[in-house]
């Protein structure tokens, strides 16, 4: 009875989440569950199993700010969107999968280096990184692979600064980091996840014997010490900051680019007037949506809303590239326009798991379009939009390769 159940949902409802076709346009289908009446749709996901997704910003932001929804990835009611979600099983999930009250002191632990004063500070130190990258660049001639040779370094670089990583070690934590993120089957998702665990441990060992600068050592020396939080969880906590410091603000510099360079009317007004560049980011964050499955949770309890009910123990996609086009809230939400006012957008999230590395993520990104468009003017893509190969839907949204000429 429950498999008839299930293959008549499979049959009526839509596979979720799709693949872009488009850097940065919605796939059709979401397009489709958009324009459907309600804010709730019911999709399929890819193990048969049926989940919300929610369309509508007021719905989208009324659900991330509801207690009664779950995070916990490790949990079997948590909605997989692919199958990599294994590796989050049967070990101590970072706070990203953890509810409150447990969530709240963990994520105060890591704030210190994430608030805006701190962030601030760090402007100088990311500027002279972001040129440095640029001056290889040009020193190396084009064309180049804006994505290995511009995008992953910058945030990588300042990530392992902020947590006291070794730089010289990005290229194994940017490929486990790579792997675990694009893996389309479990066991490469474990193996990713695993190696990830045996660099962070072993880099935990030798900061114990020779600290350096960074968060990771005052956790080791504050709250590992005593026991405000475990090995294991300093492990994850550490794999969680390290793979979305760098592979998200990458993500988005990459698309960034493309998305500028196919409007050159938008290119043009910021290279005209830099100071419209940090409202920019804002409208860049909400049209890429780069992050647009992040938001996977699962009912507690029933929940009543928009005139549904979502019962104990279904799963949610909160899907931010959906909510952050609709038009009663962002006029034309398709159109790109860099001068509209677009702070309100959810591309962090909402709530008390709002992304955490926020303030980071902007200052990187108007730093790095701020210096791209004034030194490289005349940069464009080496290979027509249509030729780059996109990532699939289940992950953060990027290119994995940008090939660019000026
Ligand atoms: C443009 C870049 C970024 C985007 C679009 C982004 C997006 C997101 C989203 C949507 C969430 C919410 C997840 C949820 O609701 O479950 C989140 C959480 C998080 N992000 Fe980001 N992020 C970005 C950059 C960063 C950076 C640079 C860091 C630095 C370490 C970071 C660290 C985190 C952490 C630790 C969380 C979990 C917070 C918590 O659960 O309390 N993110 N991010």
């Amino acid at each position: 009875m429950t498999e008839t159940v299930s293959t008549l949902h499979s049959e009526l409802s839509p596979t979720f989440p799709s693949d872009r076709t488009c850097p940065y346009q919605l796939p059709e289908q979401y397009s489709r569950l958009r324009a459907a009446h309600g804010a709730l749709q019911k999709v399929t996901l890819y193990d048969g199993r049926t989940a919300w997704v929610v369309t509508k910003h007021e719905t989208a932001r009324a659900l991330l700010a509801d207690p009664r929804m779950s995070s916990d990835r490790a949990h079997p009611d948590f909605p997989a969107t692919s199958p990599r979600f294994v590796s989050f099983r049967d070990r101590r999930p970072a706070f990203i999968g953890l509810d409150p009250p447990e969530h709240g002191p963990k994520r105060r632990m890591m704030i210190s280096e994430f608030t805006v004063r701190r962030v601030k500070s760090l402007r100088p130190e990311i500027e002279r990184i972001v040129d440095g990258f640029i001056d290889d660049m040009l020193a190396a001639g084009p064309p180049a692979d804006l994505v290995r040779q511009f995008a992953l370094p910058i945030p990588s670089m300042v990530i392992c600064r902020l947590l006291g990583v070794p730089y010289e070690d990005h290229e194994l934590f940017q490929d486990a980091s790579r792997r675990l993120l694009q893996s389309t089957t479990a066991e490469d998702a474990i193996a990713a996840r695993e190696h990830l665990d045996h660099y962070l441990d072993g880099l935990i060992t030798r900061l114990q014997a020779e600290p350096r600068p960074g968060l990771l050592t005052s956790l080791i020396d504050d709250q590992l010490a005593n026991g405000e939080i475990d090995r294991e969880e300093l492990v994850s906590s550490a794999i969680l900051l390290l793979v979305a410091g760098h592979e998200t603000t990458a993500s988005m510099t990459s698309l960034s680019v493309i998305t500028l360079l196919e409007h050159p009317d938008q290119h043009a007004a910021l290279r005209a007037d830099p100071a419209l560049i940090p409202g920019a980011v804002e409208e860049l964050l909400r049209y890429l949506s780069i992050a647009d499955i992040a938001g996977g949770r699962f009912a507690k309890a029933d929940i009543e809303i928009e005139g549904q009910l979502i019962k104990a123990g279904e799963g949610v996609i909160i899907s931010n590239s959906i909510s952050n086009r609709d038009a009663t809230v962002f006029d034309e939400p398709d159109t790109f326009d860099v001068h509209r006012s677009a702070r309100h957008h959810i591309a962090f999230g909402y709530g008390v798991h709002q992304c955490l590395g926020q303030n980071l993520a902007r200052l990187e990104l108007e730093i790095i379009l701020t210096s791209l468009l004034a030194r490289v003017p005349t940069l464009r893509l080496a290979v027509p939009v249509a030729k780059l190969k996109l990532r699939p839907g289940h992950t953060i949204q990027g290119v994995n390769e940008l090939p660019v000429t000026w």
